[in-house]
């Protein structure tokens, strides 16, 4: 079919309004809460496999690759730019256009993972592989983000980038982007960085203060990077020589911490194995001591941090008992995804209760523990995991500080409750027209 540039001038006007022409409004979430969520516009590029609608009335017709480079070039110049550049477009017979999105314009597809991974079938298994090793894990990103009760339960605007970093786990263009496909931007650290930061798993600001981080930050921007990530090719390692050793498309058949938020046995023979996985890559520089050591000092890092956390789990449970925790979990809005707490109200403390629902609708002090063994603990962890000796000393100090917020404030609810036992001290907000009609319909 030939193209004239007529056609390309019609479709330029026309595509800001057909743009939108996708996913329908009645369009349903998916998942175990999938009932009470509904997809925005973009879930049907961060979850094509469920989202992508390909019939769609805008450009009309069925092109050879030229001809989806040749008015492309108009459209999207970046992208044929960046295409052009890769190995896709070198290798022989080329990867073009119609290889990711099909031939037809009326019936484009995304591509997924799966797609992919019909000629990179190693790199899909490896990372499909993930999945027997449990959470967290890229292969089940999705799942995990959509699945969290938090996730249907929170306001739509607070939940709207989830799916951006979750979705790891549907599409392959995360590390390596779009078009380029560059496997030299996936070896550097900043290709994890779009999603391992913030302050539930602040890894930037661990890596760029360890050793290994400060050493990149000298000279990373001297080495050669079309290297691949083997023994030898880098002086000091990034994200993915330590996480995907060698290349393997698989980051969780190391992770003994994991996430950080809850307490585990770094002896079972399960992690025996990951751990002499973890030394396996040190010893690439360092001599086998030197890990050994270092993950004595992680363990026990982590051992007292969660002394210390308990320590205060222990005095929120006494408020509890005593029903010093206000407004009490009865008094508060239920979390609509939550039917246990409706029939059972009980404030949830500590990973075991359930607390990881507890972001919001909690009395202060509970919040004050969120906070601390959520940011202040991963925070903790993450120096300490990565060699960040101020980082880690700076999480300390602050959880320290928390504990001994937390044991002030314990010691005030007591003391008033001694001293004001007849005063109604209830928030305002537990009682009104807004309130009650958020008990009805949050
Ligand atoms: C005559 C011009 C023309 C040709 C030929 C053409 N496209 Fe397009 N394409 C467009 C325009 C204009 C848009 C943006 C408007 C739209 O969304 O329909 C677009 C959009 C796209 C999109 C984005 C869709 C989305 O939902 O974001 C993809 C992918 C795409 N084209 C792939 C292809 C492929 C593959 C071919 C060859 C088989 C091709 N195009 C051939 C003009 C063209
Ligand atoms: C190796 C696979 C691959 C090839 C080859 C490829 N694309 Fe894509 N393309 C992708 C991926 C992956 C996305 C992102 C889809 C998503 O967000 O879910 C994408 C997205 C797009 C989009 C959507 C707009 C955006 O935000 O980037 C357009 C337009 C597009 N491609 C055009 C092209 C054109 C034109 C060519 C040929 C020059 C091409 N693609 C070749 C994989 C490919
Ligand atoms: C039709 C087959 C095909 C599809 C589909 C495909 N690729 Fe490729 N890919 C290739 C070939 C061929 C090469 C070049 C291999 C070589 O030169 O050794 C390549 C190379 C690559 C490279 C290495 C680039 C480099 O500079 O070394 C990456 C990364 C890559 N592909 C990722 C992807 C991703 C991600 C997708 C899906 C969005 C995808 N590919 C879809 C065939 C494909
Ligand atoms: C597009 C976002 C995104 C990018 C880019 C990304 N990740 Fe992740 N990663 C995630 C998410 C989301 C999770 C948690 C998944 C879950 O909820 O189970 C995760 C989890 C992990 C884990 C935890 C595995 C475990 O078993 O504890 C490691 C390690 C990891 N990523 C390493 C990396 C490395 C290394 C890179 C860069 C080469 C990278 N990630 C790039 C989103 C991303
Ligand atoms: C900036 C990127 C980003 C955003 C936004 C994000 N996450 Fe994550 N999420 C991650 C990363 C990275 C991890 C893994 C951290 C680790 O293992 O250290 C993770 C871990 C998780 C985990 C724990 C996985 C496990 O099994 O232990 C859950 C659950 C989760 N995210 C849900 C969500 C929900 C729900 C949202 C939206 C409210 C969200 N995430 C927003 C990047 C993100
Ligand atoms: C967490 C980041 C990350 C994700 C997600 C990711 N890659 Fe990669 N990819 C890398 C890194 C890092 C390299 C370079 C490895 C090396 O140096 O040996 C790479 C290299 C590649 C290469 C070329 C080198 C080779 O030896 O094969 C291909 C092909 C590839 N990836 C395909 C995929 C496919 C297919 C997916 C989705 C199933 C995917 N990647 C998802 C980080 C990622
Ligand atoms: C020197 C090797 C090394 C480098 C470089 C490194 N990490 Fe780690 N990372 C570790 C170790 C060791 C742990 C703790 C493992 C455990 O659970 O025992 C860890 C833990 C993690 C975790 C928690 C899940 C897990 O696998 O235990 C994530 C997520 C993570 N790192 C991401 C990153 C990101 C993102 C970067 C780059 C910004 C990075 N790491 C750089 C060694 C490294
Ligand atoms: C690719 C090589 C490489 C790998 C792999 C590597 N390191 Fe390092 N590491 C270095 C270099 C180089 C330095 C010194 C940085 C400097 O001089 O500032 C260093 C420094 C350190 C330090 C600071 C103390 C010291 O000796 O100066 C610790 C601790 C450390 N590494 C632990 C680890 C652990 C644990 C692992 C495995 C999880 C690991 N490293 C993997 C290259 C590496």
């Amino acid at each position: 079919m030939r193209i004239s540039y007529l056609q390309v001038v019609v479709w330029l006007l026309c595509w800001p309004w057909l743009a939108w022409s996708g996913l329908p409004e009645t369009a349903q979430g998916v998942g175990e809460n999938g009932e009470h969520w509904q997809p925005d516009p973009m879930h049907e590029y961060w979850d094509p496999a469920t989202y992508h609608r390909p019939e769609r009335e805008r450009m009309l017709g069925v092109f050879k690759e030229e001809e989806c480079t040749e008015c492309h070039r108009g459209v999207t110049p970046g992208i044929v730019k960046d295409w052009r550049a890769s190995r896709h477009a070198q290798a022989v017979p080329p990867v073009g256009c119609p290889a990711c999105h099909g031939e037809d314009h009326q019936k484009l597809t995304f591509p997924t993972p799966q797609s992919c991974g019909n000629c990179h079938p190693q790199r899909l298994a490896q990372m499909e592989e993930e999945k027997k090793f449990g959470f967290p894990s890229h292969a089940l990103a999705m799942e995990r983000a959509v699945d969290s009760k938090h996730f249907a339960d929170k306001p739509k605007a607070e939940v709207a980038a989830c799916l951006q970093c979750h979705s790891v786990a549907s599409k392959c263009d995360s590390c390596h982007t779009r078009h380029r496909f560059d496997p030299a931007e996936a070896r550097r650290p900043e290709a994890c960085l779009t999603c391992h930061s913030g302050p539930p798993h602040p890894d930037d600001l661990a890596y760029f203060s360890s050793p290994h981080g400060q050493l990149y930050q000298k000279e990373g921007a001297t080495w050669d990077w079309s290297k691949p990530l083997r023994k030898g090719n880098y002086p000091t390692p990034t994200c993915a020589y330590c996480h995907m050793k060698e290349g393997n498309h698989q980051v969780a058949d190391k992770a003994v911490w994991k996430f950080g938020i809850r307490e585990v046995n770094p002896k079972t023979a399960e992690n025996e194995i990951k751990r002499k996985r973890w030394r396996e890559i040190c010893a690439d520089c360092h001599p086998e001591e030197t890990a050994r050591g270092f993950f004595r000092e992680l363990d026990a890092e982590r051992q007292s941090t969660w002394k210390q956390l308990y320590g205060v789990e222990k005095i929120l449970k006494s408020l509890r008992s005593d029903s010093l925790l206000s407004p009490a979990a009865a008094e508060r809005p239920p979390y609509p995804m939550d039917w246990l707490a409706r029939l059972l109200p009980r404030e949830r403390i500590g990973f075991y209760e359930g607390q990881a629902s507890a972001f919001y609708n909690v009395s202060a002090i509970e919040r004050d523990y969120f906070d601390m063994w959520y940011f202040t603990n991963l925070g903790a962890y993450k120096g300490m995991a990565h060699g960040a000796k101020e980082m880690t000393q700076h999480f300390h100090k602050q959880l320290d500080d928390n504990a001994r917020a937390i044991a002030t404030t314990a010691e005030e609810l007591r003391n008033r409750e001694k001293t004001s036992k007849k005063i109604d001290l209830k928030p305002l907000w537990l009682e009104g027209e807004y309130t009650r009609f958020n008990r009805d319909h949050n």
